[in-house]
């Protein structure tokens, strides 16, 4: 009896070993869960690839991988990406973008009454949470989620498209400060797009899986993310391989826009310093605008650019009456150095410290204990920013994964784990830590 057991559990062992050292014969398993990077104003989607163990994240049929957050309604359709970016100037009241500052929240009337002035579409009350009220052929509206829901299934498209197969499960990343609700509601809006949420997990873990953390011997990450808006400082504790996000603290109103203000600012002013009349027309700061833009992310990489931009300037001549005379063309041109642009925006830069000794106060750690420093966001990009991070931890920061896929990235790898990936990976959970509060500068 009992060597018949035994020779049963050969007989199975042996099978095993088989099954397991044939597996490697085999072509690899496709990914089945992709990872979701729903942001507030870029989306992407990733998957990790069972055999190589690469992370793809992937592209729309243009090659682009960071997808607009933005949704636009037409009386036959529905947009969403860039296509519904290519309506919001024609479309603006019917073009939503910013929803996921709105997803799963309940507003005082004030507060949500100020949040909507800031937009060209109608944010209505609705008993505390946002709708949003559209008006095509006829009027009606949409939540939060609904938009969200658009925005993920547009993702999962990518990837069928992508995979040449059906995706009906996820990994969905989240802003640390969400609660329960937020949450809860970021999930049912993956369940509109026909997607079941195995994990929901947070950015800056996410970002600091796509740098491999999770299976190093680090305690102590620091998680700097500086999008086009909004700084986010995360402080990431590990234990055994878990997570715990130990403070958290920010500035909601930093970030890449307020940087090319600055820019904006000085060419205005060149403009009137070189031809006594500031830009004036709509379309000539909308140039400028588009110009600095551009300038700005040329000197993460070049010491200088010349920005070159026609405008259309009510030029006063002292032999003619300047009232009613037609504007005049000129050709506005600038040198800008990366050192300008350091000197317009030392003072925000600054500003970046101010969350990271919160988060090192509250998690009462010097900061020579923090093992690794993860940046995230375009607006990490920015050499002097690397370089004040730099220099105030007296060590180099985590670069090599480009900041705008960081997150994505991190979410690919969780939902590779979570697809029972292979070769095997470390698992890496997080600790909720519902005590959590974010300290906001601004
Ligand atoms: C609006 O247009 C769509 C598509 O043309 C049509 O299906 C729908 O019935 C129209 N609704 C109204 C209220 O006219
Ligand atoms: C409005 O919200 C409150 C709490 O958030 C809830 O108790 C109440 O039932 C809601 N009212 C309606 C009409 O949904
Ligand atoms: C979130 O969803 C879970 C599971 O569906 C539910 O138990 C919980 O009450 C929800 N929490 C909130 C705040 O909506
Ligand atoms: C920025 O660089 C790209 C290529 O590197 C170039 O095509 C573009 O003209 C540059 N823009 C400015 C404003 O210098
Ligand atoms: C970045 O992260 C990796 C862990 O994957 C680590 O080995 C490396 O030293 C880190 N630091 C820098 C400055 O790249």
């Amino acid at each position: 009896m009992s060597g018949e057991i035994s020779m049963i559990g050969s007989v199975i062992l042996a099978l095993f070993l088989a099954g397991y050292l044939g597996q490697q014969y085999l072509p690899p398993p496709k990914p089945k869960v992709i990872g979701l990077d729903l942001g507030t104003t870029f989306c992407s989607v990733g998957v990790f690839h069972p055999g190589s163990g690469d992370v793809e994240v992937i592209a729309d049929e243009e090659g682009r991988k960071s997808i607009p957050s933005a949704v636009s309604f037409t009386a036959t359709a529905v947009l969403a990406g860039h296509e519904a970016v290519d309506l919001a100037d024609s479309n603006p009241q019917n073009t939503v973008y910013d929803g996921k500052r709105f997803i799963g929240k309940i507003f005082e009337a004030e507060v949500l009454e100020q949040e909507s002035a800031r937009y060209p579409f109608k944010v209505i009350n609705n008993n505390g949470s946002a709708e949003f009220l559209l008006s095509t052929n006829h009027t009606f509206t949409v939540s939060p989620e609904f938009i969200a829901s658009r925005l993920l299934l547009k993702m999962r498209k990518m990837a069928e498209r992508r995979l040449d197969m059906r995706i009906q499960k996820a990994v969905i990343s989240v802003p640390a400060e969400f609660d329960e609700r937020q949450r809860n509601f970021t999930v049912r809006a993956a369940n509109l797009a026909g997607l079941e949420i195995l994990r929901v997990i947070n950015e800056p873990t996410a970002a600091a899986m796509a740098y491999g953390l999770h299976k190093v011997d680090v305690f102590n990450v620091l998680v700097v993310d500086l999008g086009g808006g909004t700084l986010d400082v995360s402080l990431l504790n590990k234990q055994g391989g878990m997570f715990l996000t130990r403070a958290m603290a920010g500035n909601n109103k930093l970030g890449g826009q307020d940087f090319s203000q600055r820019l904006l600012q000085y060419t205005m002013e060149r403009v009137q310093q070189e031809f006594g009349v500031p830009p004036a027309l709509k379309e000539d700061i909308h140039r400028l605008r588009q110009a600095v833009e551009a300038a700005k992310l040329n000197l993460t990489l070049q010491p200088s650019v010349t920005i070159r931009v026609p405008l259309s300037l009510h030029i006063h001549d002292s032999s003619e009456s300047a009232r009613g005379a037609a504007p005049a063309p000129v050709l506005f041109q600038a040198v800008i150095t990366r050192e300008l642009f350091e000197e317009l925006n030392e003072d925000l830069f600054e500003k970046i410290l101010a969350p990271v000794e919160t988060v090192l106060a509250e998690g009462r750690l010097d900061k020579a204990d923090v093992d690794e420093i993860v940046l995230v966001g375009g607006s990490t990009r920015i050499p002097r920013i690397r370089r004040l991070i730099s220099e105030y931890f007296g060590k180099d920061p985590n670069t090599s994964v480009d900041p705008d896929l960081a997150v994505v990235t991190g979410v690919a790898i969780q939902a590779g784990i979570m697809g029972g990936s292979w070769p095997l990976q470390v698992s890496a959970i997080e600790i909720p830590n519902r005590h959590l509060r974010k300290t906001n500068f601004s």
